[in-house]
């Protein structure tokens, strides 16, 4: 096989390989907002992308799947364990999303860390073409720029960081603060998905390797920041990811969606209000913040349980991390508290399913539902908030969305809320429960506005554009 000129490097590829008790296998769509906005956007490419295919153990060869090149790498089930779970989920993941639980520093965890991240540059380096542009993703891999560089000095490599940057006070809790530091530093470009968190990078390359800013760090809300490591220049910039705003805006107004709307609004009884909630089941997502809030409304009899029927779709993630169990058990018990406390016999007042739901049925639930809840404590960007928006040609439905969403700095017209702040959440459902239809659709309106204009497209490309990528076309 040739070298590739465009390599997508991510922690896991767009496809996940799942075993059946029978020994079967059979591929599927992996979770989560990176894939779902880097996956499109690729398959428009022909690149190679290089990843781990999500089960412990298996040699799987590199294959081909629709014109895009898939190079599995293989983790142990220690490493899973490990650089998984332990270092990216227990540690790092809580780390940067504000220390919403608290992070574990274990010795082991980071040891497999550099050793797994070392693995993914190899298999990088040997697959890249001369000078190709290589585009490593998300805090799994904070060291794989330096690595790669180390290897071949020839290529262009820029990071992109899907969830929040934290302020420089927690970072510099982490005992292998300087190390992540210059193993971002290896990139020519470091992209986050806000201004701040470029500013707290930079501040913590003078700070932790002692490099200065060329430009002052200011500069970062404008354009990239530059900084030298030796004579060579590393830019820093925010670029706010997006969607794939067309493909969801054309797959809503398909008559086989529209149906299956209907039948979904039927199936729950044809209630006058649908609530909705889609998130991975993850700790940082404010799932419980949302149940709360409705379960206080129905106990003020603000909300009529025979008008209004919640759904909430949580995916499954990370189910052995200890934190995401603690959580489950928590929502699921509030879930059947709000049930046996308004519910009736074959209408329940929240629908839970903790299942993944395929792309046509999650479009098929953002048209059927009047009111999308949003509510994380702490969230890089969001993405279910602009899918909502996309799939929303007929102006309808009403967002909620945190203040603590990446997403909040555009999608100004939504009811934003602070997930802290249990009667402002309230509040805010309230109202949008009982919006007037004209006020509705002008907000909806100015949200469709700017999904539309920035979608993931216009994202790849600036970020692309400032690497000075020239393998796209
Ligand atoms: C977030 C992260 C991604 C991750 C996804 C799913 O979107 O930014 O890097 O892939 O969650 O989580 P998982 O641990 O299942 O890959």
């Amino acid at each position: 096989n040739s070298g590739a000129d465009f390599i997508v490097v991510a922690n896991r590829l767009p496809v996940d390989l799942e075993r059946a008790p029978d020994g079967t296998q059979r591929w599927k769509h992996s979770p989560g907002g990176l894939v779902s906005a880097l996956e499109p956007f690729l398959r428009s490419k022909s690149g190679a992308w290089v990843g781990w295919p999500g089960v412990a153990d298996v040699d799987v060869e590199e294959f081909d799947d629709d014109g895009l090149r898939l190079i599995p790498v293989t983790l142990s089930a220690t490493e899973v364990r490990d650089y998984y779970e332990g270092f990216s989920n227990a540690t790092l993941w809580p780390l940067y999303h504000d220390v919403v639980e608290s992070p574990v520093f274990d010795r082991t965890w980071w040891d497999s860390y550099v050793k797994v991240n070392h693995r993914f540059a190899e298999a990088t380096a040997a697959i890249a073409g001369p000078g190709a542009t290589v585009w490593v993703q998300d805090y799994q891999l904070q060291l794989v720029p330096q690595l790669l560089r180390e290897q071949r000095p020839d290529l262009r490599i820029g990071f992109f960081l899907h969830i929040p940057f934290p302020p420089v006070e927690l970072f510099m809790q982490l005992p292998w603060r300087t190390e992540i530091v210059r193993g971002l530093l290896g990139a020519d470009l470091v992209g986050f998905h806000r201004p701040g968190g470029a500013q707290n990078f930079l501040w913590l390359a003078r700070r932790l390797v002692g490099l200065e800013p060329s430009r002052a760090a200011v500069g970062v809300r404008t354009r990239p920041g530059l900084i030298h490591v030796g004579d060579r220049p590393v830019r820093v910039g925010a670029f706010p990811i997006s969607i794939d705003s067309a493909g969801l805006d054309g797959m809503a107004r398909k008559r086989d969606v529209i149906q299956r709307a209907q039948q979904i609004r039927a199936d729950l009884g044809n209630p006058r209000k649908i609530l909705l909630g889609v998130d991975r089941l993850d700790y940082t997502k404010g799932i419980d913040v949302r149940l709360h809030a409705l379960h206080e409304l129905l106990v003020e009899g603000r909300i009529d349980p025979d008008e209004v029927t919640m759904v909430q779709l949580a995916t499954p993630s990370r189910e052995r991390v200890e934190h995401y169990q603690q959580m489950r058990a928590g929502i699921e018990q509030v879930v059947s508290r709000i049930n046996g406390e308004f519910g009736k016999v074959g209408h329940p007042v929240v629908h839970y399913l903790h299942q993944s739901v395929d792309r046509r049925e999650l479009v098929a639930f953002f048209s059927a539902a009047d009111v999308m809840v949003v509510t994380p404590v702490r969230d890089g960007m969001n993405l279910v908030c602009k899918e909502y928006v996309a799939c929303r040609h007929d102006l309808g439905g009403t967002l909620v969305l945190s203040e603590f969403a990446g997403a909040a700095a555009e999608l100004t017209s939504a009811f934003l809320v602070n997930p802290h702040d249990l009667d402002g959440v309230k509040n805010a459902l309230h109202a949008a429960l009982t919006i007037d239809p004209a006020e509705g659709r002008r907000r909806m309106r100015a949200l469709r506005r700017q999904v539309l204009t920035h979608d993931v497209d216009r994202w790849a490309r600036s970020f692309l554009e400032a690497l000075g990528s020239q393998g796209l076309n």
